[in-house]
């Protein structure tokens, strides 16, 4: 009976290594959030290392990324992470999402919420420094105040 159960979760894993979601992949920058705001290297290289992977349309996968199950499960964070905050098409927010979304970043990055823990498990590298939390939040910072001022010159 066990040898069964296991032949058949077996076979079951084989065949879902076939189902594979389309991958986030694009190479299309013409509506990243650095097109229309000032993000210094520093920080882009932060952001790009410890947040693209889920909240913009290209991902880096890692080989077992690409494992079935764990490539629904990864492809579940791209998609909520996306759906909250996407870098990528930052350009098209309207100007209140811009400043939420800024203000945002700073708050999940004081709050330890972000990268998510199960990310940075396995990528060790997104785990963010002390000096890069605060590089961030500065940069947030400038650019909320920024945003803001061109907003409300513009009513
Ligand atoms: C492994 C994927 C993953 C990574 C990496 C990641 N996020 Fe997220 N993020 C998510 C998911 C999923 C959500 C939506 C669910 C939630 O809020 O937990 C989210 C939500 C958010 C939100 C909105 C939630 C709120 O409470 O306002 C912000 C802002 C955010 N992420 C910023 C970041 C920043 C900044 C980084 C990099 C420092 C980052 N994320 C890295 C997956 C990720």
């Amino acid at each position: 009976m066990i040898k069964k159960v296991l032949i058949g979760i077996g076979v079951l894993l084989v065949i879902i290594q076939f189902i594979r979601p389309t991958p986030n992949k694009s190479t299309d920058q013409s509506k990243d959030i650095s097109t229309i705001i000032e993000v210094p290297e520093e920080v882009q290289k932060v952001l790009r290392s410890s947040c693209y992977d889920c909240h913009s349309n290209n991902t880096t996968y890692l080989w077992y990324d690409n494992v079935q199950p764990v490539r629904w499960w990864v492809e579940h964070h791209i998609k909520e992470g996306k759906r909250e905050l996407n870098f990528s098409e930052f350009a098209t927010y309207n100007i209140e999402k811009q400043l939420k979304k800024i203000n945002d970043i700073g708050e999940v990055i004081d709050n330890d919420e972000m990268p998510l823990k199960a990310y940075t498990l396995m990528h060790k590298n997104a785990v963010l420094s002390e000096a890069q939390k605060e590089m961030i939040v500065n940069w947030v910072n400038d650019t909320y105040d920024l945003l803001d001022s061109q907003d409300s010159s513009e009513e």
